[in-house]
């Protein structure tokens, strides 16, 4: 296997740090400056990635001494991720990274935590649950709309304007409306919490200890505490006046570990309430914000998208009944999520040895998934960055490998808001792109920058057009 080989294509701006290749029992292995891989971590954690995972199926990378696995084959990532998903754990750099702010709740526990948690929350994402969700969904989108309408031609910042309409989303189904939630607040405290995360991807990598201060920790530490106090009051409020409702605050207060019967405390509630609040609307809103951007460079797929929204609703109200037939509005935003994964990278650790593709593995090794990779690879794709929602239409992935797109991630960890997340992204689509267009008032593409999620560089900016 070639491991230097690297892509001139590489959409990363600036590669991180492959120099040598080093043969070690794993395979070969490429030796990258700690300095710079250190400072693309701090920059934008997607420049740490090796610039040769877009062309290679598995790359070994030594930096800092420890020599960390990118996989981007997608028999190798369901050699991973799904048959040995029991010897992977989400390992200390996610829970460094997430931990202040989510705990042990859902997305950061692992085993038997994990699981009971996973079984208590999942009758919320039932086919069934969902379709009651969606008059909810219409009504925050509308709500989008009216403000967009009253605004005439104005500027509208879109990953700010979708951050808002997500929320409402998720705060009214999950939390039947969460009772008075500063949402505004809500938001700058999510923006602060994750601004600093690169130091401490790049504090875990050189191995300094958890209390090691990094610049914004106090504004992120502050928001933490913003974040949870205001859960805090929704559940006190719950259990003083418990409602009879069916969300998923009831489904946490009433569930009990099998093993133990116990129940959950209101720390742990309070991890998965965060959990859900944060990895429930910050990433639809962001594949939303990706998607206006780049309908608004594609004139001719955006054309498409309008008259299919046309022919469904016959100009009437979105309806639960049309989202199923929006079938190319779906598929524009797959390919959003192709080009943009709001959650391009998934983290795990080692947690005994183990073979993967023929190399040992040892405990303690660190593997990643870059999504954006294998949704770039040029192995995978054909013209990989370009933006063609043809890709997804029925039948058109026939031949595609089940992980070469994952933008929800593989195996038992794979996102529990999956279908949630499509479905209310189509109704926004439609609710907005019904009455509006949206125009990129920039030339230049926006510049994708990781903050655990996939973060335009700077407000991603547009202006409304009246249909
Ligand atoms: C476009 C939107 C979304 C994307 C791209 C996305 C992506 C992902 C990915 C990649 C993972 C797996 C992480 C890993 O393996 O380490 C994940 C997990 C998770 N997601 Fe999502 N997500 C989205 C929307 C949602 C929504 C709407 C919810 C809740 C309503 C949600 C809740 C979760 C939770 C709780 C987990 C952890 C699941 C577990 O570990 O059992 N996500 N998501």
């Amino acid at each position: 296997m070639d491991t230097m080989r690297s892509t001139s294509k590489s959409p990363i701006p600036s590669p991180g740090a492959a120099t040598e290749p080093v043969l070690n029992e794993m395979g070969p292995v490429l030796a990258s400056s700690t300095a710079k891989a250190v400072l693309a971590l701090i920059r934008n954690p997607l420049d740490a990635v090796p610039p040769s995972i877009f062309s290679e199926p598995i790359v070994f990378v030594r930096s800092a001494g420890e020599v960390k696995v990118y996989i981007a084959d997608p028999a190798l990532i369901h050699e991973a991720l799904v048959k040995n998903a029991d010897v992977l754990g989400k390992g200390e750099q996610v829970r460094r990274t997430l931990g202040p702010a989510l705990g042990e709740g859902l997305l950061t526990a692992d085993g038997a935590h994990w699981k009971w948690q996973r079984q208590s929350v999942a009758s919320a994402f039932r086919p069934a649950t969902l379709s009651e969700l969606q008059p909810p969904m219409i009504a925050a989108a509308e709500q989008t709309r009216d403000r967009w309408l009253a605004k005439g031609q104005g500027q509208i910042d879109v990953g700010h304007e979708m951050m808002r309409t997500t929320f409402d989303i998720i705060v009214e189904t999950m939390m039947s409306g969460g009772h008075g939630i500063d949402v505004e607040r809500v938001e700058s405290s999510i923006t602060d919490y994750l601004r600093p995360t690169g130091w401490t991807f790049a504090l875990g990598m050189l191995g300094a200890p958890g209390w090691f201060p990094y610049p914004g920790q106090g504004k992120a530490m502050a928001a933490v505490a913003f974040l949870r106090s205001s859960l805090g009051a929704v559940i006190a409020e719950r259990r003083r006046n418990p409602d009879g409702r069916n969300d998923l605050v009831s489904m946490l207060l009433s569930s009990a570990d099998p093993e133990t019967g116990r129940t959950m405390s209101d720390d742990e509630m309070i991890d998965n309430l965060m959990t859900f609040i944060t990895a429930g609307h910050e990433t639809t809103a962001l594949g939303l914000a990706w998607t206006f951007d780049l309908l608004a460079r594609n004139p001719e797929c955006e054309e498409k998208v309008l008259a299919e929204i046309d022919a469904v609703t016959g100009g009437l109200p979105l309806e639960p009944a049309h989202v199923a037939k929006l079938v190319y509005t779906r598929q524009v935003f797959s390919e959003a999520m192709r080009l943009y994964p709001p959650a391009p990278i998934i983290a795990r650790t080692a947690l005994a040895d183990f073979a993967l593709g023929g190399f040992r593995i040892p405990a303690g090794t660190e593997l990643f998934v870059p999504i954006f990779a294998v949704h770039h690879h040029e192995n995978i794709w054909s013209d990989p960055h370009v933006f063609d929602p043809e890709r997804f239409a029925p039948d058109a992935g026939k031949d595609r490998h089940r992980y070469a797109y994952m933008p929800f991630g593989a195996g038992p960890r794979v996102c529990i808001g999956n279908a949630f997340a499509v479905t209310e992204a189509v109704i926004i689509l439609a609710v907005l792109l019904q009455k509006l267009r949206l125009v990129a008032t920039d030339l230049a593409p926006p510049v994708p920058v990781m903050k655990v999620t996939l973060r335009p560089k700077v407000s991603m900016m547009m202006r409304l057009s009246a249909r």
